[in-house]
Protein backbone atom coordinates (compact mmCIF):
# COMPACT_ATOMS: atom_id res chain seq x y z
CA UNK A 1 0.00 0.00 0.00
CA UNK A 2 2.94 2.59 0.77
CA UNK A 3 4.66 4.21 -1.33
CA UNK A 4 8.48 5.34 -0.94
CA UNK A 5 8.95 8.39 0.69
CA UNK A 6 11.92 10.56 1.71
CA UNK A 7 10.54 11.83 5.12
CA UNK A 8 8.08 11.39 8.18
CA UNK A 9 4.99 13.61 7.16
CA UNK A 10 3.54 16.14 9.38
CA UNK A 11 1.00 14.52 10.81
CA UNK A 12 3.68 11.98 11.47
CA UNK A 13 5.66 13.91 13.47
CA UNK A 14 2.84 15.51 15.38
CA UNK A 15 1.45 12.00 16.18
CA UNK A 16 5.09 10.95 17.52
CA UNK A 17 5.52 13.91 20.01
CA UNK A 18 1.72 13.91 20.81
CA UNK A 19 2.24 10.37 21.85
CA UNK A 20 5.75 11.18 24.08
CA UNK A 21 4.03 13.94 25.92
CA UNK A 22 1.38 11.49 26.96
CA UNK A 23 3.39 8.90 27.47
CA UNK A 24 5.85 11.31 29.55
CA UNK A 25 2.04 11.87 31.73
CA UNK A 26 1.63 8.58 32.36
CA UNK A 27 5.30 8.27 33.86
CA UNK A 28 5.56 11.29 35.55
CA UNK A 29 1.49 11.26 37.35
CA UNK A 30 1.44 7.44 38.05
CA UNK A 31 0.77 8.21 42.12
CA UNK A 32 -2.45 8.90 41.64
CA UNK A 33 -3.52 5.56 39.58
CA UNK A 34 -1.47 3.59 42.29
CA UNK A 35 -2.90 5.06 45.32
CA UNK A 36 -6.30 4.67 43.84
CA UNK A 37 -6.09 0.85 42.95
CA UNK A 38 -4.23 0.19 45.84
CA UNK A 39 -7.50 1.42 48.48
CA UNK A 40 -9.39 -0.44 45.66
CA UNK A 41 -7.04 -3.90 46.59
CA UNK A 42 -7.41 -2.81 50.24
CA UNK A 43 -10.71 -2.34 50.13
CA UNK A 44 -10.39 1.51 51.52
CA UNK A 45 -10.82 5.06 49.80
CA UNK A 46 -8.50 6.62 47.80
CA UNK A 47 -6.60 9.46 49.49
CA UNK A 48 -8.28 12.88 48.50
CA UNK A 49 -7.25 14.62 45.48
CA UNK A 50 -6.02 12.05 43.90
CA UNK A 51 -9.51 11.50 41.51
CA UNK A 52 -8.76 13.82 38.94
CA UNK A 53 -5.20 12.01 38.02
CA UNK A 54 -6.74 8.40 38.19
CA UNK A 55 -8.82 9.61 35.46
CA UNK A 56 -6.42 11.44 33.76
CA UNK A 57 -4.26 8.22 33.81
CA UNK A 58 -7.10 6.18 32.02
CA UNK A 59 -7.82 8.95 29.31
CA UNK A 60 -4.69 9.47 28.25
CA UNK A 61 -3.96 5.68 28.00
CA UNK A 62 -6.99 5.61 25.88
CA UNK A 63 -5.80 8.47 23.68
CA UNK A 64 -2.38 6.60 23.54
CA UNK A 65 -3.87 3.52 22.06
CA UNK A 66 -6.30 5.10 19.23
CA UNK A 67 -3.18 6.93 18.25
CA UNK A 68 -0.89 4.55 18.59
CA UNK A 69 -3.47 2.84 15.56
CA UNK A 70 -3.43 5.87 13.94
CA UNK A 71 -0.09 5.89 13.38
CA UNK A 72 0.34 1.88 12.59
CA UNK A 73 -2.42 3.25 9.51
CA UNK A 74 -0.51 5.84 8.50
CA UNK A 75 2.74 3.98 8.46
CA UNK A 76 0.59 1.17 6.31
CA UNK A 77 -1.09 3.59 3.99
CA UNK A 78 1.54 6.59 3.29
CA UNK A 79 4.67 4.53 4.72
CA UNK A 80 7.65 5.42 6.38
CA UNK A 81 11.61 6.59 4.92
CA UNK A 82 13.88 3.86 4.68
CA UNK A 83 17.31 3.56 6.83
CA UNK A 84 20.09 5.57 5.42
CA UNK A 85 21.96 3.52 2.46
CA UNK A 86 24.81 3.19 4.61
CA UNK A 87 23.00 1.59 7.53
CA UNK A 88 24.65 -1.54 9.15
CA UNK A 89 22.23 -4.19 8.73
CA UNK A 90 22.66 -5.02 12.63
CA UNK A 91 21.73 -1.02 13.18
CA UNK A 92 18.44 -1.38 10.66
CA UNK A 93 17.49 -4.82 13.01
CA UNK A 94 18.02 -3.66 16.29
CA UNK A 95 15.89 0.10 15.02
CA UNK A 96 12.89 -1.63 13.37
CA UNK A 97 12.90 -3.88 16.08
CA UNK A 98 12.61 -1.60 19.33
CA UNK A 99 10.07 0.58 17.36
CA UNK A 100 7.92 -2.50 16.70
CA UNK A 101 8.10 -3.49 20.42
CA UNK A 102 7.29 -0.05 21.51
CA UNK A 103 4.17 -0.15 19.32
CA UNK A 104 3.40 -2.84 20.61
CA UNK A 105 3.52 -1.48 24.54
CA UNK A 106 1.75 1.05 23.26
CA UNK A 107 -1.47 -1.12 22.68
CA UNK A 108 -0.59 -3.55 25.21
CA UNK A 109 -0.74 -0.82 27.87
CA UNK A 110 -3.90 0.40 27.37
CA UNK A 111 -5.55 -2.98 27.10
CA UNK A 112 -3.94 -4.60 30.34
CA UNK A 113 -4.87 -1.18 32.30
CA UNK A 114 -8.73 -1.42 30.79
CA UNK A 115 -8.70 -5.13 31.61
CA UNK A 116 -8.02 -4.20 34.98
CA UNK A 117 -9.61 -1.12 35.77
CA UNK A 118 -12.81 -1.78 34.24
CA UNK A 119 -13.24 -5.80 34.86
CA UNK A 120 -11.16 -5.92 37.66
CA UNK A 121 -9.02 -8.67 36.42
CA UNK A 122 -6.28 -7.74 38.45
CA UNK A 123 -3.72 -10.69 36.67
CA UNK A 124 -3.84 -7.58 33.84
CA UNK A 125 -2.82 -4.96 36.30
CA UNK A 126 0.48 -6.92 37.04
CA UNK A 127 1.42 -7.55 33.79
CA UNK A 128 0.61 -3.76 33.12
CA UNK A 129 3.42 -3.08 35.68
CA UNK A 130 5.64 -5.48 34.03
CA UNK A 131 5.17 -3.85 31.02
CA UNK A 132 5.17 0.13 32.29
CA UNK A 133 9.10 -1.20 33.04
CA UNK A 134 9.37 -2.85 29.67
CA UNK A 135 8.45 0.52 28.03
CA UNK A 136 10.83 2.68 29.65
CA UNK A 137 13.65 0.19 28.98
CA UNK A 138 12.44 0.65 24.83
CA UNK A 139 11.96 4.27 25.14
CA UNK A 140 15.78 4.43 26.68
CA UNK A 141 17.17 2.22 23.85
CA UNK A 142 15.39 4.32 21.25
CA UNK A 143 16.63 7.78 22.49
CA UNK A 144 19.69 6.56 23.51
CA UNK A 145 19.51 5.41 19.34
CA UNK A 146 18.70 8.73 18.14
CA UNK A 147 21.53 10.86 19.74
CA UNK A 148 23.45 8.24 18.63
CA UNK A 149 22.69 8.51 14.56
CA UNK A 150 23.06 11.99 15.36
CA UNK A 151 26.18 12.64 17.06
CA UNK A 152 28.10 9.53 16.33
CA UNK A 153 27.17 8.39 12.91
CA UNK A 154 25.94 12.03 12.05
CA UNK A 155 23.14 10.74 10.04
CA UNK A 156 20.07 12.65 9.35
CA UNK A 157 17.66 10.10 10.98
CA UNK A 158 17.06 12.19 14.00
CA UNK A 159 16.73 15.23 12.32
CA UNK A 160 13.47 13.46 10.64
CA UNK A 161 11.06 13.63 13.46
CA UNK A 162 11.82 17.12 13.85
CA UNK A 163 11.59 18.83 10.15
CA UNK A 164 8.35 17.08 8.68
CA UNK A 165 8.89 16.38 4.17
CA UNK A 166 7.93 18.87 2.98
CA UNK A 167 4.78 17.59 0.26
C1 LIG B 1 0.22 3.51 27.16
C2 LIG B 1 -0.62 3.77 28.16
C3 LIG B 1 -0.25 3.61 29.62
C4 LIG B 1 0.98 3.73 30.23
C5 LIG B 1 2.32 4.10 29.59
C6 LIG B 1 0.77 3.46 31.63
C7 LIG B 1 1.76 3.52 32.59
C8 LIG B 1 1.59 3.23 33.93
C9 LIG B 1 2.59 3.37 34.94
C10 LIG B 1 4.01 3.89 34.72
C11 LIG B 1 2.06 2.94 36.12
C12 LIG B 1 2.75 2.85 37.49
C13 LIG B 1 3.21 1.42 37.71
C14 LIG B 1 4.07 1.23 38.94
O1 LIG B 1 4.90 2.10 39.24
O2 LIG B 1 3.91 0.19 39.61
C15 LIG B 1 0.69 2.55 35.85
C16 LIG B 1 -0.18 2.05 36.80
C17 LIG B 1 -1.50 1.76 36.56
N1 LIG B 1 -2.18 1.94 35.36
FE1 LIG B 1 -1.39 2.56 33.61
N2 LIG B 1 -0.56 3.16 31.84
C18 LIG B 1 -1.23 3.25 30.63
C19 LIG B 1 -2.58 3.08 30.41
C20 LIG B 1 -3.51 2.74 31.38
C21 LIG B 1 -4.95 2.60 31.19
C22 LIG B 1 -5.70 2.90 29.87
C23 LIG B 1 -5.48 2.19 32.38
C24 LIG B 1 -6.92 1.89 32.79
C25 LIG B 1 -7.98 1.97 32.03
C26 LIG B 1 -4.38 2.05 33.32
C27 LIG B 1 -4.50 1.59 34.63
C28 LIG B 1 -3.49 1.53 35.55
C29 LIG B 1 -3.66 1.04 36.91
C30 LIG B 1 -4.94 0.48 37.54
C31 LIG B 1 -2.40 1.20 37.54
C32 LIG B 1 -2.06 0.87 39.01
C33 LIG B 1 -1.20 -0.35 39.08
C34 LIG B 1 -0.59 -0.56 40.46
O3 LIG B 1 -0.29 0.41 41.14
O4 LIG B 1 -0.38 -1.70 40.83
N3 LIG B 1 -3.20 2.41 32.68
N4 LIG B 1 0.43 2.74 34.51
C1 LIG C 1 7.89 8.45 24.95
C2 LIG C 1 8.96 8.51 24.19
C3 LIG C 1 9.01 8.02 22.76
C4 LIG C 1 8.26 7.06 22.13
C5 LIG C 1 7.16 6.17 22.72
C6 LIG C 1 8.70 7.02 20.74
C7 LIG C 1 8.20 6.16 19.77
C8 LIG C 1 8.62 6.09 18.45
C9 LIG C 1 8.17 5.15 17.44
C10 LIG C 1 7.12 4.04 17.67
C11 LIG C 1 8.82 5.41 16.29
C12 LIG C 1 8.66 4.66 14.95
C13 LIG C 1 7.84 5.51 14.02
C14 LIG C 1 7.49 4.78 12.74
O1 LIG C 1 8.38 4.61 11.90
O2 LIG C 1 6.34 4.35 12.61
C15 LIG C 1 9.70 6.52 16.55
C16 LIG C 1 10.53 7.09 15.63
C17 LIG C 1 11.46 8.05 15.92
N1 LIG C 1 11.65 8.69 17.14
FE1 LIG C 1 10.67 8.33 18.83
N2 LIG C 1 9.69 7.96 20.56
C18 LIG C 1 9.90 8.58 21.77
C19 LIG C 1 10.81 9.59 22.05
C20 LIG C 1 11.68 10.10 21.14
C21 LIG C 1 12.66 11.14 21.42
C22 LIG C 1 12.83 11.85 22.78
C23 LIG C 1 13.36 11.35 20.26
C24 LIG C 1 14.50 12.30 20.00
C25 LIG C 1 15.60 12.31 20.69
C26 LIG C 1 12.80 10.47 19.26
C27 LIG C 1 13.22 10.40 17.98
C28 LIG C 1 12.70 9.57 17.00
C29 LIG C 1 13.19 9.53 15.63
C30 LIG C 1 14.34 10.37 15.06
C31 LIG C 1 12.43 8.57 14.96
C32 LIG C 1 12.56 8.13 13.48
C33 LIG C 1 13.57 7.04 13.39
C34 LIG C 1 13.74 6.57 11.96
O3 LIG C 1 13.23 7.19 11.04
O4 LIG C 1 14.39 5.52 11.78
N3 LIG C 1 11.79 9.71 19.84
N4 LIG C 1 9.57 6.91 17.87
Amino acid sequence: MSEKVSGYSRLQVSLHWAVVILVAFQFLAHNAIEATWNAHLDGTLPSQGSGLLTYLHIASGVLILALALCRLYLRYRRGVPQPPGDEPRILKILSESVHGLIYAMLLSLPVSGVMGWFFDFRLAVVVHEYLQAVLLGLITAHITGAIFQHLIRRSDVMMRMFAPEKT
